[in-house]
C-alpha cells in the first residue's frame, strides 16, 4: 500500500469509477466502493474496478440478523476486499457471525482474511436524532461504547469521525484499526462535511486509514490532488 488514503468512488458509473481507480493506481492506498456503486453495478462492477489490483474497502455496512449478515459476508469475501464493514449496533452476536464468516470463507478460498470493521454512530446523527430513536447517550460516548463492543466481538476496528479518534484509540488500544472519513485538506472545499479534519491532523491523532472522496474525485486533476495529499502525509 503506497499510503493510507482510501479514495471513495461514490458514483453509479462503472466506467467513471474504473477510470478514476486506474488514474489513481499507485497514488492512493486503495479504493472504497459503497452502497451507491454496488447497488447499481453488483459484484461484476466491483470486479471491473478492482481489476487494477488495488486494495478494496467494501463499505456495505451490513446490519441484519446474524445468520443473514454471515451469509452476506460469505457472498462478498470472494471479491477479496481488504476491509469490509457491518454496523456495531447490530450487536455482539451479529459482529461475531460476520467475523467468523469472513475467516471461514477466506480460508476456504485460500485468500487473505479481510479486516472486518464496524460503523459506530453515523456522523449524520446528532444527539437529538439519537434521542429520537431512544438512544439517550450523547454521540461520542455511544461511539466509544460501540467501538468497545466491536473490539470485544473480535472485530479489527471501526469507522469513526476525526473527532472520535483520540477517545476510541484510548479505549481500544494501539492495534485497533481506525478508518476515518470526513477529511478535508486545508486547500479544498468542505462540501457537506461539517465535522472534518485535515489529513495530517487525523493521522497525527492516530487514524490508520483516511477515506477521502470529493477532495480527490471532484478535483480538476484527481491524480494531482491525491499526490498533494500523499505529500502532506509523508513522514507522519
Ligand atoms: O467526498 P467525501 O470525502 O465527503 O466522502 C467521504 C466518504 O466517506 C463517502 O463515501 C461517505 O459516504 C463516507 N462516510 C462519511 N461519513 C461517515 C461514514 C462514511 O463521510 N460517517
Amino acid at each position: 500500500m503506497p499510503n493510507r488514503i482510501l479514495v471513495a468512488l461514490d458514483t453509479t458509473d462503472t466506467d467513471q469509477a474504473t477510470a478514476l481507480a486506474t488514474s489513481l493506481d499507485g497514488l492512493v492506498g486503495g479504493v472504497k466502493l459503497g452502497l451507491e456503486f454496488v447497488s447499481a453495478n453488483g459484484p461484476g462492477g466491483v470486479r471491473a474496478v478492482t481489476g487494477t489490483g488495488q486494495p478494496l474497502f467494501l463499505d456495505l455496512k451490513f446490519h441484519d440478523i446474524p445468520n443473514t449478515v454471515a451469509a452476506a459476508v460469505r457472498s462478498v469475501v470472494p471479491l477479496q476486499p481488504t476491509i469490509l464493514n457491518v454496523h456495531a449496533s447490530g450487536g455482539m452476536a451479529m459482529m461475531e457471525a460476520a467475523r467468523d464468516a469472513a475467516q471461514e470463507t477466506a480460508r476456504a478460498h485460500g485468500i487473505p482474511v479481510p479486516l472486518v470493521i464496524a460503523v459506530t454512530v453515523l456522523t449524520s446523527l446528532d444527539d437529538a436524532d439519537l434521542a429520537a430513536v431512544g438512544q439517550r447517550n450523547p454521540a461520542e460516548g455511544q461511539a466509544v461504547r460501540l467501538a468497545e463492543l466491536a473490539k470485544d466481538a473480535g472485530l479489527d476496528g471501526v469507522v469513526c469521525s476525526p473527532k472520535e479518534i483520540l477517545a476510541i484509540r484510548k479505549a481500544c488500544g494501539p492495534d485497533f484499526k481506525l478508518v476515518v472519513p470526513g477529511i478535508r485538506p486545508l486547500w479544498s472545499v468542505t462540501g457537506d462535511q461539517k465535522r472534518f479534519s485535515s489529513p495530517a491532523s487525523a493521522i497525527k491523532d492516530g487514524a490508520d486509514y483516511l477515506v477521502i472522496g470529493r477532495p480527490i474525485t471532484a478535483a480538476d486533476d484527481p491524480a494531482e490532488a491525491a499526490e498533494r495529499i500523499a505529500e502532506e502525509l509523508k513522514g507522519l
